[in-house]
């Protein structure tokens, strides 16, 4: 008996186990290129200047305010387009609305980017 509950257990559990995580292309680029200002922990900082929290961030609910700043820049905030292709913006945005304490079960798309995105802004191209 308790060996087949064993057996019945490590059934269960190994696909658990055997599935790989699914791949985070949005991590990669927090890592490269957002981290250093909001943090590992997306905490954000004080110093020279304020970097807003992204972790447990009430203004991610809607896609649209990330889209807009990570796209055109906001402050102090660089804007990305350009330098990001839509779909890097996408995951990224995916990313942030989904880890730190951020449960925002909508994805968003490189076409969402492209819609609802803003250009550089003027004379800033890059
Ligand atoms: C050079 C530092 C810097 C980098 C790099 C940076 N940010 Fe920011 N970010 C800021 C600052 C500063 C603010 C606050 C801007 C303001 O409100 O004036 C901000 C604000 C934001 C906000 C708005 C938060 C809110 O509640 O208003 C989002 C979303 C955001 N950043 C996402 C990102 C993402 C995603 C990346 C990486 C692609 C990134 N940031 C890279 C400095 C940075």
């Amino acid at each position: 008996m308790k060996a087949s509950l064993f057996f019945v257990g490590l059934v269960l559990a190994v696909p658990v186990i055997a599935k790989p995580a699914a791949p985070d292309p949005g991590a990669k680029v927090y890592e490269e290129l957002c981290q250093a200002c909001h943090m590992a922990n997306a905490m954000g900082a004080v110093g020279a200047g304020k970097v807003t929290a992204l972790a447990k961030n009430p203004n991610l609910e809607s896609a649209d305010y990330p889209i807009t700043v990570v796209t055109g820049g906001k402050g102090a905030m660089p804007w990305f387009r350009g330098q990001l292709t839509d779909q890097q913006i996408a995951d990224v945005i995916n990313h942030v609305r989904s880890h730190y304490g951020n449960r925002y079960k909508d994805k968003i798309s490189a076409a969402d980017v492209a819609e609802r995105g803003l250009p550089a802004p003027p004379g800033r191209e890059r």
